[in-house]
């Protein structure tokens, strides 16, 4: 035998060996040994104002600086006209009367018509246009005696007018009045923009110039992008983690969250700057404010509307320790409990108390039924543990049966975390919220992060999750296949030790196209479309498919939690009475298995199994490819009570068997 023929042989008798030693493995899953209860919220959204996510993204406004407040009263809009001439507009502070809203502008307009003095809105990195779509102009206008004339319009980048309305201003006795119109766009455009030209002798005083898409999320006035809010919705999320994120803690603490400046009519919230405005110098954002037309009325509702249960973070006393780590004295900290409190009682107070009545006068007589609240975001520090005691002892003494969210700091590991993991669990925290924002190995070689943890300790929130393609706000970290198959991985062990992570959510959520400032993100919008990544994917598909209990699986009778490539974890539905079995390869090669389902009298003759793969780890979704990683659906032969599987080349297959 010459080494030619030798090699061969030896290479097809390990090649059949394999393939034995392959198609005797046995996956056993077994659905009377219930190890956990999975919670209803267990997989949830966690929804930032990062990325333009909020202003320029899910809150539909599509005019920039529409009430002229930002740090140059009008970045975002240009003057023009041919018979344009200097003071016809000026920029008017009324800070002792106004304090939310101090600036409005003056025009004085000698012009005859269209064209001879006007302005022009950019949007939000342009303004997206769609053929057929009804837009609603509204403004709030002051004049003494009738005479301007206000002519509206979308253009493209040749000034072809894509829509138009003209409105007549009445003069109301000088009074502050809001007037509206709406038209119809003949074309579709990516990046319009918006004139509003002025014709007639006067001077008119302008505030809060909007335009809104006709398409909001259940057509709502001023309301959200639908297309967004639908692809949270298709997910049926468990919660909705609002508003962040460091956007909580602010650059400095006068430029942190405060829930009480977000609610009432939108005239009225004070806009602040955005912190991510000038966050990371390689992707500067001068004009990212923020509105609050997405305020914490509008979370609680869009939790509600998308049957998931609303989970707010609260500043605790403390700026982002990232940037300024301002911190309020302890006998200052009063008011900062004081919003926690009201906070609950605006959420769930009945109409006779003050804050229940403010919700009520908003349009929502019911409760919103807030069961959770997280004091601090991504807070560190015996600064934080002595504020946090303050925040508890007065938040339990007043509502015991709200649960609390606690942060363990910005990773999963090291000092930070060790000091406030062991500090909190002593304290008796209900909940511990951990961040993890590490490479795809880490995500796969922490798969059974959780196996041992105290079961009958505090209970964890994985708050923050998505592996980094390239290291952690690297502005090249990708979307990939390998990030999301490692996060679905990962989530076997989530889902596995269910009794003690109560609640999960990758972020951030949203990112513009041309407005972002951190990636990954999980949906990727631009002014007309939107995508899901393989990473929403990854997500979603845990959520439709949660189940009730967690059941006992195992290979070889250990879990399964990367031997051979292979991650897999198991639930019960006890509604549609199905196993729901989840098994990831993250390794390019076929394996098959043989999954034996015990327990169950009878299984289904046939199942589904839905399988999310690619060969390439680095393959992406993309404006132009949007589903090109999405889940697949086929039906699954069971014979009796086994399923033989083939599990693709770095895949997640999720498989569904009634059971009888
Ligand atoms: O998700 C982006 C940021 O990451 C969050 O605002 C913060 O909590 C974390 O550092």
């Amino acid at each position: 035998m010459n080494f030619k023929h030798f090699a061969l042989t030896t290479v097809a008798t390990f090649g059949l060996l394999n393939v034995m030693a392959q198609k005797n493995k046995t996956i056993v899953v077994n659905t009377s040994k219930v190890t956990a209860q999975v919670q209803p919220e267990m997989w949830g959204v966690f929804f930032e104002d990062i990325n333009m996510g909020a202003d320029g993204g899910i809150y539909a406004e599509l005019i920039k600086n529409r009430s002229f407040e930002f740090y140059k009263p009008l970045m975002g809009w240009t003057t023009q006209g041919s018979k344009m001439k200097e003071g016809d507009f000026l920029v008017l502070n009324r800070q002792e009367s106004h304090a939310n809203n101090p600036r409005f502008l003056r025009v004085n307009s000698t012009a005859a018509k269209r064209g001879d003095l006007g302005m022009v809105n950019e949007g939000f990195r342009g303004i997206g246009v769609k053929k057929g779509l009804k837009y609603d102009f509204s403004v709030l206008y002051r004049q003494a005696a009738a005479g301007v004339k206000l002519h509206v319009e979308l253009i493209d980048s040749t000034g072809r007018v894509l829509g138009s309305g003209t409105l007549n201003p009445e003069t109301a006795g000088n009074q502050w009045t809001s007037q509206s119109v709406s038209f119809t766009a003949n074309e579709t455009v990516e990046k319009a923009k918006f004139n509003l030209w002025f014709e007639g002798a006067g001077k008119i005083d302008l505030d809060m110039i909007s335009l809104f898409p006709g398409d909001t999320w259940k057509n709502r006035k001023g309301g959200l992008r639908g297309d967004m809010v639908q692809m949270l919705a298709d997910m049926k999320p468990g919660f909705v983690r609002f508003p962040g994120g460091c956007i909580v803690e602010g650059h400095d603490l006068s430029v942190r969250y405060q829930w009480k400046k977000t609610i009432g009519p939108v005239e009225s919230r004070e806009l602040i700057v955005n912190r991510w405005n000038s966050e990371f110098a390689h992707r500067p954002a001068p004009d990212y404010y923020q509105t609050f037309g997405l305020g914490f009325y509008e979370y609680f509702q869009l939790s509600e509307d998308i049957g998931a249960a609303p989970l707010p973070i609260l500043n605790c006393g403390m700026a982002c320790q990232f940037n300024t780590g301002e911190v309020v004295p302890l006998e200052d900290l009063d008011p900062y409990i004081q919003d926690a409190l009201d906070l609950i009682e605006f959420a769930n107070g009945d109409s006779n108390t003050p804050w229940g009545k403010v919700r009520t006068d908003m349009g929502h007589p019911a409760p919103f039924n807030l069961t959770m609240l997280g004091v601090g975001n991504e807070n560190w520090g015996p600064q934080y543990l002595e504020r946090l005691a303050l925040f508890t002892k007065a938040i339990k003494s007043k509502y015991p049966e709200i649960k609390l969210v606690n942060s363990s700091g910005t990773d999963p590991d090291g000092e930070r975390f060790d000091l406030l993991n062991t500090s909190l669990r002593k304290m008796k925290a209900d909940i511990i919220d951990e961040h993890y924002y590490r490479s795809p190995e880490w995500f796969l070689s922490n798969a059974n992060r959780y196996d041992n943890y105290d079961r009958n300790g505090s209970k964890v929130f994985a708050g923050e999750y998505a592996a980094q393609s390239v290291a952690i706000a690297k502005p090249t970290n990708k979307n990939n296949w390998e990030c999301a198959i490692s996060e679905a991985a990962f989530l076997t062990g989530l889902e596995r030790n269910a009794g003690v992570v109560h609640m999960a959510s990758y972020a951030p959520l949203f990112a513009q196209a041309d407005g972002w400032q951190w990636t990954p993100d999980m949906i990727w919008v631009d002014n007309l479309n939107i995508y899901g990544t393989p990473n929403y994917y990854v997500q979603k598909l845990y959520s439709l498919n949660k189940g009730t209990d967690v059941v006992s699986i195992l290979g070889d009778n250990k879990i399964i939690s990367g031997q051979d490539s292979i991650y897999a974890s198991a639930v019960i539905d006890r509604k549609t009475n199905e196993v729901i079995i989840k098994v990831i390869n993250a390794s390019s090669v076929e394996k098959s298995r043989n999954v034996v389902v015990k327990g169950a009298k009878k299984l289904a003759a046939n199942g589904t199994l839905t399988l999310l793969q690619n060969q390439n780890l680095k393959a992406e979704n993309s404006f132009e490819n949007a589903i090109n990683i999405s889940p697949k659906e086929q039906p699954l032969a069971v014979k009796g009570n086994n399923v033989s599987l083939s599990l693709a080349p770095y895949s997640f297959s999720v498989v569904r068997i009634g059971m009888k």
